[in-house]
Parts: structure tokens; sequence; C-alpha cells
């Protein structure tokens, strides 16, 4: 089995260099998929170093190459990069897309998320490889490989949602920042993460859909021990549209001056739906406590407990009494 797991890497890592080799090396590479990244602002060697790439909008340019090559059908299809018909005809699955290598600890490439440059609502914006023998996208963190060293040394990881935050953040000179790549964040991202740093920054994009998933991720965050702050961008942006529109020193700046510890961020936006209804405020009061309620420090959590007692106003007995219950139920 490790043999089969050798021979999909080599796969994959040859094709990595296939699309970095279309990008750069072809006239519809650096027609479309370069002049798409410099549009968007990519510095070229930013595009170098997360090895970038494009795939040919022809059907099967990658699956004629890669036979050429030798490689076998059958472990080409287990990589996802071809898609096999009921008809035994097979075809690239990332077609006249820009590409980006998601790649593991050593910088070895696992798969791939491939954006489409078309600019319509049907076509999905990005196709990302399937589950496979080497890709399991649950235990993968977009980006890793370029942090750690930056996430030891700082000792705090920036948490992102897509690609290109992840690569805006490192052109703008923050280089401690994965993303979970659209997904929920899972257990196994997490224990990732704690490897190198107990501190986590959630930088999430401002809209709804980031908003909720940043209150999900932080529960997550806590129960595995980490240590949470959260900034939320101004709605419509994120990451990466914030470091292009202000540039690399006020995106450093709203990043220092706008993060805060998860109590703050989840009191001020569930306060800011509740008003003044005092029901709605004790719910408040019950949610916090019951993010609290997940730490597994009893130390770290009462001091939580003392700050919410005075944001929220109301005695610590009763919330130390709600905590305990929280606690007991979770057994
Ligand atoms: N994502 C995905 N499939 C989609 C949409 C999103 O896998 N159809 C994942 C990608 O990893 C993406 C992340 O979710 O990077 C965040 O999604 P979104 O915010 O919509 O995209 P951006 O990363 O902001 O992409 P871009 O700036 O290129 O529009
Ligand atoms: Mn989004
Ligand atoms: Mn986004
Ligand atoms: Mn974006
Ligand atoms: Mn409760």
């Amino acid at each position: 089995a490790s043999d089969k797991r050798e021979s999909l890497l080599i796969i994959t890592n040859w094709a990595a260099k296939f699309f970095r080799e279309s990008l750069w090396d072809t006239e519809d590479g650096q027609a479309i998929g370069l002049s798409y990244f410099r549009e968007r602002g990519y510095r070229d060697d930013i595009i170098k170093k997360f090895e970038l790439g494009y795939s040919p909008e022809a059907w099967a340019a990658l699956y004629e190459e890669a036979v050429k090559g030798g490689f076998s059908e059958e472990f080409l299809d287990e990589t996802g990069l071809i898609i096999r018909r009921d008809d035994g005809k097979r075809y690239d699955r990332f077609r006249g897309r820009v590409m980006f290598p998601i790649h593991n600890l050593t910088g070895r490439v696992l798969g791939f998320g491939g954006r489409t440059l078309k600019t319509d609502k049907k076509t999905p914006k990005y196709v990302n490889s399937p589950e496979s023998l080497i890709y399991h996208k649950s235990d993968v963190l977009y980006g890793l490989y370029f942090a750690k060293k930056a996430i030891t040394d700082q000792d705090n990881c920036f948490l992102v949602e897509g690609y290109a935050d992840v690569i805006s953040m490192h052109q703008a000179g923050v280089e401690n920042v994965v993303a979970s790549s659209g997904t929920s964040l899972t257990t196994g991202q997490i224990r990732l993460i704690s490897r190198f740093t107990r501190n986590v920054t959630i930088l999430y994009d401002g809209d709804a859909a980031g908003i909720k998933a940043s209150l999900r991720g932080m529960d997550m965050l806590l129960e595995e021990g980490m240590n949470v702050k959260v900034l939320l961008f101004p709605d419509g942006d994120d990451p990466d549209s914030f470091a292009m529109k202000h540039g690399a020193m006020q995106f450093k700046q709203y990043i220092a001056e706008n993060s805060k510890d998860f109590i703050f961020y989840k009191t001020d936006i569930l306060l800011k739906d509740a008003g003044n209804d005092p029901v709605k405020r004790a719910g408040v009061i019950h949610d916090v406590v019951d993010s609290i309620a997940l730490i597994p420090d009893d130390i770290k959590a009462s001091v939580f407990i003392r700050e919410c007692s005075r944001l929220l106003d109301i005695e610590e007995r009763l919330l130390i009494a709600e905590l305990n219950k929280q606690k007991l139920q979770a057994i």
C-alpha cells in the first residue's frame, strides 16, 4: 500500500510540474493564467513560491501527456486528476483553470484546487481534488508547508478561508497563515496546527457565512485547548481583497488593532442581535458560557467566567453554576 501511495505522489508532483510549465511556458498559459494572477496583484516571486499553475482548456491535455510519460491509467484515476467516464473514455478533471497545488508538511503535492476564470454563476468557482489514498481533505491545511516556520517563530497561526487569502498574506509579509479551504474546520486540522502553536487567530470573510463559520471554528478550537482570537473583515472583504485594496502596512495594522479575544468577539456579535431585550440578553449569556464550558483547562475557564461576568454585568457565582451544569451535561 505504501508503494502505491508513493506512485500516486509521483503522479501528483509530476502533474504540478505540468501545470507550472503550462503556466510559464505556453502561449495560453501566459495569456490566460499568468495574466489572471498578475491582474489579481500577485507578484511573480509569489506565483513561483506557491508553485501556481494553469491547466489547459483541452479535454485531455494532462491525460495524454501522462500516458506518454508511461504512468498507469489506474493510478491516474486514483489521484483524481483524470475522470473515467462510464464508456471508458478518460478526460482531465481540471480544464482551463488556474491551479493551486496543495502540499503536505514536507512540500510534496497531494492534490489541487483549480479556480475557474469564468465569471458566470453556474460554473463552480473552485474544483478540488477528490479524496484519495494520498489526499484527505480533513487532515490538510492549505499553506501549512510554507507557514510552519513562521507559525513557530511568531507562536501564532492565522486561519483563513481560502487559497487566495494565504497567498496575499504572504505577499503582504504575513507568513504564519493557513486555510481551511472553505470546509468547516476539522479536529484533524486543529491538531496539525497544535504541533506548532496553541494560539490561533481566525480571519474569516466578512459575510454571514464567515461569521457563522468563525463561531463554529472558535468552539472547535476551544475544545482542543487552543487560545482563540477572532477578527472580522468589513462586509464583502476577505483577507486577500483587504490586503490588495489597502496594502501591506494597513493590512498589518488592521489585524493588530482588530483581533479580539474570542469572548469579546462572541459577546459583541450576539449582543448586537439581542439589543435591550432581556430574554435575548439572557440567551447571550447562556451562549457565551456554552463556549467557555468547552475549555478543558479549568483555570483558564474561570478567568473567562470572570471576564464574562464583567462584560455582561452578571454575578460570577451564577455563571459558575451554569458552567458546572454544562460540564456535567458534557460527561
Ligand atoms: N471553495 C471551494 N469550492 C467552491 C468555493 C470555495 O472549494 N465552490 C473553497 C476554496 O478553498 C476557497 C475557499 O473555499 O479558497 C473560500 O471560498 P471563497 O471565499 O468563495 O473564495 P476565495 O478564496 O475568496 O476565492 P477568490 O478570491 O479567488 O474569489
Ligand atoms: Mn466566502
Ligand atoms: Mn473569500
Ligand atoms: Mn477572495
Ligand atoms: Mn445554557
